[in-house]
């Protein structure tokens, strides 16, 4: 009986640390099949191994994992410093945005942890990205994020190849308003397939998240990568090597900071769907442009993008919301359990807010105008007012594929079923009528 309880422990504490030890898929990337529970086949997985194997992977001091049975929800913090020497960036603040006349017809706007020093740890950035008609941004790869971008204005054709054997290309022509996701590591690539100017933003799932441009990175490494070794590699004549190294000035950038990054990974207990079923579509989500109905009692409405509408975003750690509000509409206090937040203003003005945690409750605020961005980090109390006379519109990027929300005003005054009033009344120094009160209009 004794030996058969610790035998369940250890099984149960092994098999959280077997997760912890890989919590990315281990393939190009896992679209949830919704069609499964995945409990069912992670411990077919794992059933057979020997326990003691089991127990040593991933017993590591800076990995710690936490199984949520049953539905098997899976969290994971690590921990991992990451020193980067090297030249200090240009100033991005002179970088002219916009500004697309270069030999690839495209200008990518970073706003990571080197603009905004408050990202620092929170695994999440923005970039805006404008292409000249028939610009491109050329294949490139992202070593720390995963992407997801929506377009803003203009058509765009996207898309990105799955590693070997296949190099299977999965793209899509995107419209203004729709939403498609490019899986960590992966070489990808989009192109203004209008006769306009095309707008693009996207979010990354790191505050750095690094970018490889792969022409640049093969030719244009400096010292560069020895001649006959890239002959071979691309089966191309010595000349014709030549001439392309010669076409590639490295622009080297690497942030002087030293910086701890803390990736956050979430499994939404999804297992992957089969690779040779997955199609553009699984990476995609159209209307974002549409505005939300803000026709209620806090005068906003959040659009959300995330693991539900895209499966192409499980176990990626990144998603998108939309937030209209109409003039002085507000989101009202509350918090994400699983996420960061970055967010910038599409139209109209903000004001956005939130509040540190005890002692201090600090409140930073500030007031947003179009194109400003502001951070909230992980489940800090936060808030949005539109302060401006006509409606606003937001795009936030969430640190999570499913980052949950918490409205404080519902979950306090609203749950079900309700916290005891006196509790409240306590709590929150009222009598226990304005309690009552309280609680019927949640
Ligand atoms: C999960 O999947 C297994 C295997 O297919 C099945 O036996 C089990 O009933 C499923 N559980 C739920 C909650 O769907
Ligand atoms: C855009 O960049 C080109 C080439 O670098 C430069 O000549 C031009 O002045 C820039 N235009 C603006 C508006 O900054
Ligand atoms: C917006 O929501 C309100 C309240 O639910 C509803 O009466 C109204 O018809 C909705 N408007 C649109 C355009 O859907």
């Amino acid at each position: 009986m004794a030996s058969s309880i610790l035998f369940f422990g250890f099984l149960a504490l092994s098999f959280s640390y077997v997760i912890a030890s890989d919590p990315s898929s281990l393939q190009d990337f896992c679209v949830a099949d919704e069609t499964s529970n995945g409990t069912y086949k992670l411990l077919k997985i794992y059933k057979n191994r020997p326990l003691a194997v089991q127990a040593f992977e991933g017993h590591g001091d800076h990995a710690s994992g936490l199984l949520n049975s049953g539905s098997l929800i899976l969290r994971f913090v690590f921990f991992m410093a990451v020193i980067v020497n090297g030249l200090a960036c240009k100033d991005l603040k002179m970088v002219h945005a916009g500004n697309t006349s270069n030999a690839v017809g495209s200008r990518v706007t970073t706003v990571n942890v080197a603009l905004i020093s408050g990202l620092n740890t929170l695994g999440i950035s923005l970039v805006r990205i404008d292409y000249a008609p028939w610009g491109i941004n050329p294949p490139h790869t992202h070593p720390r994020g995963s992407e997801i971008l929506t377009v803003i204005e203009g058509s765009l054709e996207v898309g990105f190849v799955a590693s070997n054997p296949e190099n299977r290309v999965i793209t899509k022509l995107l419209q203004k308003g729709d939403v498609f996701v490019f899986p960590i590591g992966l070489i990808h690539f989009q192109r203004n397939v209008g006769n306009g100017d095309a707008v693009a933003i996207a979010a990354l799932s790191s505050q750095n998240a690094g970018v490889i441009t792969i022409a640049n990175a093969v030719f244009g490494s400096t010292p560069v990568i020895p001649g006959d070794i890239l002959v071979k590699a691309f089966q191309l004549d010595r000349n014709v090597i030549n001439h392309l190294q010669s076409n590639f000035v490295l622009l080297l950038c690497l942030s002087i900071r030293s910086e701890p990054t803390s990736g956050f990974l979430c499994g939404s207990g999804l297992a992957c769907k089969d690779l040779k079923s997955v199609q553009a579509s699984d990476f995609s989500f159209s209307g974002l442009h549409m505005p939300g109905n803000t026709s209620n009692a806090v005068g906003s409405s959040v659009t959300a993008v995330n693991v539900v509408q895209i499966p192409g975003l499980n176990t990626l750690g990144i998603s998108f919301a939309r937030i209209d509000y109409a003039p002085s509409g507000i989101n009202p206090p509350h918090t994400h359990p699983r996420a960061s937040e970055i967010l910038t203003v599409l139209e109209g003005s903000l004001e956005v807010g939130f509040v540190t945690s005890n002692p201090g409750n600090r409140l930073i605020t500030k007031v947003l105008q179009k194109g400003d961005v502001f951070v909230f980090p992980i489940n800090l109390v936060h808030f949005q007012r539109n302060v401006g006379t006509s409606n606003a519109v937001a795009l936030a990027a969430l640190s999570s594929q499913n980052p949950g929300v918490i409205t404080i005003a519902n979950a306090v005054f609203g749950s079900n079923p309700d916290i005891p009033s006196d509790i409240l009344a306590k709590a929150f120094q009222l009598d226990k009528n304005a309690v009552d009160f309280l609680k019927s209009k949640f």
